[in-house]
């Protein structure tokens, strides 16, 4: 399968390194060959459509800081000239969610559609603002939309609710989806403040670069209208979630919610309304995890509620939700 790749930071260089590793075991199992045929950061590009080298990727970025020096050509095309005009079947998205306007992942993932490719995206700025209309425009350019690793990270959140529950009518769900908050939280719990566990969280290397997504709950806000739109047909976005933040939570409110035998989570939940705020969460319910632990609680008309729990982040695990959304396009190709 011919690839292009956009983004190569934390979860695009995990991935190559998964193709790398699992190149023998993918094909004999699996009849697929990844073969990356343009990948671009924010520097520059490079380009073969015989399949760029997995290792010599990494360690130009690794040298370099660009994937531009792959080969000794002074220009390389710019990512939109690569979507245009290089030939692949399916784009993987992989650039920094933006919450503001989804650039660049937007213009990506729309001009890859219109011209015909599957997509498969990590970024969850272009699902949170514009979830509805993207499924129209994969619906009406006939190609496959697929976005695993954007809830749960390699926890396969979405694939339980909509297949393994398929047949059930999901009536309502809550969760823990970010685990930044959930570590600074369970931090509180300990003893430390506020300003202590962030900056714990932040030599931890846990908080994102604007911190204001996780501690605002904008990223948890992301996964719900991702959630809210793909298991409960809703057609919202993120102006429509009812979002709090974890920065005005005390250690008083720690320490009363401990009286109740509770913690304090940051909780995103689709039940009446669409909502996330830190609430008290009683320490015998399954969906109280610590550090950063994602989990989630999935109610249903007859099955009852049933709690999923991962590891909700890192490169690896989410590398390996692109891989699995892969496979199901590759499933979905050969069905057809
Ligand atoms: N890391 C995780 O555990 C995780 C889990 C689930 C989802 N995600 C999502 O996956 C995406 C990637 O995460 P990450 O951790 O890999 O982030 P990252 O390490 O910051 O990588 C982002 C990549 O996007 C590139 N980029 C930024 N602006 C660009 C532009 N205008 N054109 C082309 N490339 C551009 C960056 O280029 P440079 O290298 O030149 O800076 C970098 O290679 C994000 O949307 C994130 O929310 C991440």
């Amino acid at each position: 399968m011919r690839i292009i790749l956009c983004g190569f930071g934390v979860v695009g260089q995990s991935l190559v390194k998964l193709f790398d590793s699992r190149a023998e075991d993918l094909y004999a199992k699996y009849g697929v060959k990844p073969r990356v045929v343009g990948v671009f950061d924010s520097k520059g590009s490079a380009v073969d459509s015989s399949g760029l080298e997995f290792n010599k990727l990494v360690e130009v970025k690794k040298k370099f800081g660009t994937v531009k020096n792959y080969a000794n050509t002074k220009n390389s095309m710019t990512g939109i000239e690569i979507l245009k005009n290089v030939e692949a079947d399916v784009l993987i998205e992989t650039t920094a969610s933006n919450y503001k306007d989804a650039e660049p992942g937007m213009t990506h993932i729309t001009t890859a559609m219109k011209k015909g490719m599957h997509v498969i995206s990590v970024n969850k700025g272009p699902l949170a603002l514009a979830f509805p209309s993207l499924m129209e425009l994969a619906t009406y350019n006939q190609v496959m939309f697929k976005f695993s690793g954007t809830v749960g990270g390699g926890t396969p959140i979405l694939d339980y609710a909509k297949n393994s529950l398929s047949g059930e009518r999901i009536t309502s769900f809550a969760g823990i989806l970010n685990g930044t908050t959930n570590y600074i939280l369970t931090n509180m719990a300990t003893g430390l403040s506020f300003d202590e566990a962030l900056k714990d969280a932040k030599d931890k290397g846990y908080v994102e670069a604007d911190e204001s997504l996780d501690l605002d709950g904008l990223d948890a806000a992301a996964k719900l209208v991702i959630l809210a739109n793909w298991i409960m047909g809703m057609k919202v976005t993120l102006p429509d979630i009812n979002c709090t933040g974890i920065r005005k939570v005390t250690t008083d409110d720690i320490k009363k919610a401990e009286k109740n035998n509770c913690s304090v989570k940051l909780i995103a939940s689709c039940n009446k309304d669409l909502k996330v705020s830190p609430i008290e969460v009683s320490n015998e319910d399954p969906l109280c995890v610590n550090g950063t632990l994602n989990a989630i609680a999935f109610t249903s008309e007859h099955s009852g509620t049933q709690t999923i729990i991962g590891r909700g982040a890192g490169g690896m695990e989410t590398a390996s939700s692109i891989l699995r959304d892969l496979l199901d396009i590759r499933k979905e190709i050969a069905r057809t």
